[in-house]
């Protein structure tokens, strides 16, 4: 790959944000593992937040993302993230991006965890609107190049060339259609790869959520944190047929209700705001109540509702849940929690600069301190659009340096791969173990029982890697194991329960917060 001026690994909404807000004199290259379209951004749903009626303000968006980060937010972000919200959204407007609107207004949704209406949204498929929008001007931008089908495997420092710096120059990455592995040299790298929902066996997250910026920054010497916080969405669709399909908290917004298979409401047992508790709390009661009464799933009601308002507001769902034959109109809708969100990750400042130079890492991927111990539904789509914005002011900053040559990957001591089956069982048994012992509740014996397995995991798979041509399902694996390996050591480091980490070892919140930060 010819050199360029700025290298994003992914083409989710961060990293979109992030290609449109610099100038378009820089030569611009994203890489993507899949189609431009196959990301989180573009399966949100109940949109996002920011302070839009006159009877909201900062203050109030500030304490509801601390009150749900469980005391663990940084002060300082969640006021960087909240006071430019405003100011993202109207850019996002300002590219074309068309939100719902009612007579007085833009209507307004709602969600756990808020005291106020402040998400915007498009109707059920927020996401969907936002990335179709920006993606067709990428298309018109000829300084940025999409490239489908290519996934970043490794980044490349000054470590590895031996300069005495720690300078990130560019990456490795594997076009999975010709099986050739491409040296791409940058003078600023972004990783904007997204979470690590893949993780865990049951998750709302689509295929390419596995880790891989986490994983590969991690290798190259950056300090992640937090990553025992893995936010599980209350509500994902239980069916035979649905792969990971989200049932929006919107819905608990404008009044769906949760039940038992005999139809009594749970929720105002456990907390006061009942259904619009914010997530981690709704998430641990439906647990607590599918585990004391053998449930696979409990249901979420709508059906109170007019017939016209549930189709108008959440056409999407009503479409897939009637393909699977549930009429949300009239049926309760099946649902179980499943890992939806990664709190955690690449440790940044307010730039998306991480500890390396040249290296930036922006959106889910990164741990910027907004989201605390639980992030505030549709906080996430906000940080990806600020902090694109932010990592773009500071990469136009930096001067140009003279790239040093990268060499090419060398492939001398690999061949192909003789047994696939071992990638397919190692996959399975990762998500299955995170699930069975690293979910909504741990204990120390659990997180040890995981310790053990990934350890035993990590050794087969480096020597798989090791031995064999790098795939696109082996680059996933290797990155899911690594973030894995993450996500328990920072579980096990957290002698509390505080917001997305429960620990029956360790019932009662510390009365001081702390990060859990790891360093290579
Ligand atoms: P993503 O959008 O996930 O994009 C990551 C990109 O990186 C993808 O294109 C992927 O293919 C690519 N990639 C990954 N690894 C590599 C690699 N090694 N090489 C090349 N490319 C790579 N948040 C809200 O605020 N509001 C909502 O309404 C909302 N609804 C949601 C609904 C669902 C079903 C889900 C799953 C999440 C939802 N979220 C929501 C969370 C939010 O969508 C995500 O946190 C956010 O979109 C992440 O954006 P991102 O740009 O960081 O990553
Ligand atoms: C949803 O629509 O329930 C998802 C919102 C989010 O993850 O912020």
């Amino acid at each position: 790959m010819t050199p360029c001026d700025i290298l994003i690994i992914g083409s989710g909404l961060a990293a979109n944000t992030l290609a449109l807000s610099l100038p378009t004199h820089l030569n611009i290259h994203i890489l993507t593992k899949k189609a431009r379209q196959d990301s989180s951004s573009q399966w949100a749903q109940g949109g996002v937040a920011a302070v839009q009626s006159p009877d909201d303000d900062f203050a109030s968006h500030i304490r509801d993302t601390e009150i749900a980060g469980a005391g663990l937010c940084n002060p300082d972000t969640v006021r960087h993230v909240v006071e430019h919200g405003p100011a993202a959204m109207q850019w996002l407007m300002d590219q074309g991006v068309s939100f719902d609107r009612q007579a007085d207004g833009f209507h307004l949704t709602r969600e756990g965890g808020h005291s106020h209406r402040r998400i915007l949204h498009a109707a059920d498929a927020s996401g969907h609107a936002i990335q179709e929008t920006l993606s067709a001007l990428i298309a018109t931008r000829p300084n940025i190049t999409v490239h489908e089908n290519i996934i970043a495997l490794d980044l490349i420092t000054g470590t590895q060339l031996g300069n005495g710096t720690s300078r990130v120059y560019g990456a490795y990455a594997l076009d999975t259609r010709s099986g050739h592995v491409q040296t791409c040299p940058a003078q600023s790298v972004v990783l904007a790869t997204g979470g690590a929902g893949k993780a865990f066996l049951y998750t709302t997250n689509p295929d390419t959520a596995t880790g891989d910026g986490i994983a590969m920054a991690w290798r190259a010497g950056c300090r992640v944190a937090n990553m025992e916080f893995t936010q599980f969405h209350p509500t994902c669709l239980y069916h035979p047929h649905a792969k990971s399909f989200l049932i929006s908290e919107a819905m608990r917004g404008e009044g769906a209700v949760l039940r038992l298979p005999d139809g009594t409401r749970f929720m105002p047992e456990f907390d006061e705001r009942a259904e619009l508790a914010p997530r981690d709390i709704v998430a641990r009661a439906i647990d607590r109540e599918m585990k004391r009464r053998g449930l696979d799933c409990v249901y979420l009601d709508i059906t109170h509702k007019p017939a016209r308002f549930i189709v108008e507001h959440f056409p999407n769902i009503y479409a897939r849940c009637k393909e699977l034959g549930i009429d949300i109109t009239q049926d309760w809708i099946p649902v179980a929690p499943a890992a939806h969100y990664t709190c955690g990750g690449i440790m940044v400042d307010t730039h998306g600069c991480t500890d390396l130079e040249g290296l930036y890492a922006i959106g889910e991927t990164s741990h910027t301190g907004l989201h605390g111990a639980n992030r505030l539904a549709s906080n996430s789509l906000l940080e990806c659009v600020v902090y694109g914005r932010s990592a773009a002011e500071h990469i136009v900053a930096q001067a140009p340096i003279a790239l040093p040559a990268l060499p090419t990957w060398d492939e001398s001591r690999v061949t192909d791969a003789d047994e696939e089956i071992v990638i397919a069982h190692n996959w399975h048994e990762l998500r299955r173990s995170m699930w069975d012992y690293v979910g909504i509740v741990r204990t120390d014996k659990r997180l040890a029982r995981a310790a053990h397995r990934i350890r035993l995991l990590t050794d087969e798979i480096h020597e798989y890697y090791s031995n064999f041509r790098v795939t696109n399902d082996l680059i996933e694996l290797r990155n899911l194991v690594c973030v894995a390996d993450l996500i328990v050591r920072c579980a096990q480091m957290r002698k509390e329960s505080r917001g997305l980490h429960t620990s029956n070892d360790y019932p009662d919140r510390l009365p001081e917060a702390k990060d859990s930060v790891l360093t290579p």
